[in-house]
């Protein structure tokens, strides 16, 4: 358990090499391109120093026009924030690995990455169509390519330096096993969903034994409701230690060693979210043992990415 009483500058080792990659990071996953530009702006501004976007989101080029100006107004530079993108399921045949990533860095306007993952172990048929499907509307799947082929082409591009360090998301243990027992370059991160409703413990042991660092997305439970932000341990802990519910949720990822992404859409919930301190012991112990188990997020089940839609 991390005992830093703040937890806003926390850091987590990366195996590859000296590096080390902010816990509290900002995700950039905004459907509306003008609440893209502005978030990213004020996150940055209210000192989030870890950014994570996607191929799939589809607006890189607005994140990285808002980290650019955003750099340049406070007069922060590159290597001071770290920045990660993904490699969609549509580009999992080895030889179109470094095109998408030649053009994701295109679009972030940037000259490295510091994390290129692939975004879901599924393989979609190869193409510009990013959720190809059949009259049925089923999912084409690209069974012509492994997982491990693609890791390869992963690896050869973290050979290439203008990516510093690869891994994976939307994994389960079992398909990180054999990626993990092969590789020549052992995945340095792995995101998934976790919140106290998804705790993946399994898959965070096993990552923190094989220095593998683990972010969690989701760790409000992307503010749904019924959710963990309205869960009574959560709320009379809040009360307790006077912070709000996210920013209790947000402290137990950091305190339990796990990174984490959250989103916050104006400047007040970025400051609010940065903002986390230390839990006592007892009530850390207490979020360990909500029993209620939820799963916001089926990308992990099918490829196919999308909260699920739930009723009040
Ligand atoms: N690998 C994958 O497949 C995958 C899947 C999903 C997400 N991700 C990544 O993870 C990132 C974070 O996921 P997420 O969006 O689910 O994170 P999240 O922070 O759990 O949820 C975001 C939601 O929580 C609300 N929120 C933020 N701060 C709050 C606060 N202080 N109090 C109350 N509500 C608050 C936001 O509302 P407002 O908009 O009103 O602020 C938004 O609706 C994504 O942006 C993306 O980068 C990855």
């Amino acid at each position: 358990m991390t005992e830093s009483s703040d937890l806003r500058m926390t850091s987590i080792p990366l195996n590859a090499g000296a590096r080390h990659m902010p816990a509290l990071g900002f995700g950039t996953l905004i459907p509306d391109l003008a609440i893209t530009i502005t978030a990213t702006r004020e996150a940055l501004e209210a000192g989030f120093r870890h950014f994570d976007c996607a191929e799939r989101y589809r607006n890189e080029r607005e994140v990285g026009d808002a980290l650019r100006a955003g750099l340049a107004a406070a007069g922060i530079a590159r290597e001071d924030i770290f920045i990660t993108t993904k490699l969609w399921n549509t580009n999992h045949r080895p030889e179109r690995v470094a095109p998408a990533f030649e053009a994701s860095l295109d679009r972030l306007g940037l000259k490295y990455l510091d994390l290129y993952l692939i975004h879901t172990p599924f393989a979609f048929q190869p193409g510009d169509e990013q959720d190809p499907r059949d009259q049925n509307g089923n999912v084409l799947y690209d069974r012509g390519v492994t997982l491990l082929e693609t890791w390869s082409a992963m690896e050869s591009l973290a050979d290439r330096g203008r990516c510093r360090a690869i891994g994976l998301s939307d994994i389960t243990l079992r398909e990180l096993l054999p990626i993990y027992e092969s590789a020549r370059i052992k995945p340095a991160v792995i995101q998934v969903e976790a919140h106290p409703y998804l705790p993946e413990t399994e898959l965070l042991e096993f990552c923190e034994e094989k220095d593998i660092a683990f972010l969690a997305f989701a760790p409000l439970g992307h503010g749904i409701r019924p959710g963990p932000l309205e869960d009574p341990v959560i709320l009379a802990i809040a009360a307790r230690v006077g912070k709000t519910p996210a920013q209790v949720l947000l402290a137990w990822a950091v305190q339990r060693g796990t990174a984490l992404l959250t989103t916050p859409t104006t400047a007040a919930r970025a400051r609010e979210n940065l903002n986390i301190s230390t839990l006592p012991e007892d009530a850390f112990d207490a979020i360990n043992r909500i029993q209620t188990r939820q799963r916001f997020n089926e990308v992990v089940k099918t490829g196919s990415p999308g909260f699920i839609p739930q009723g009040r």
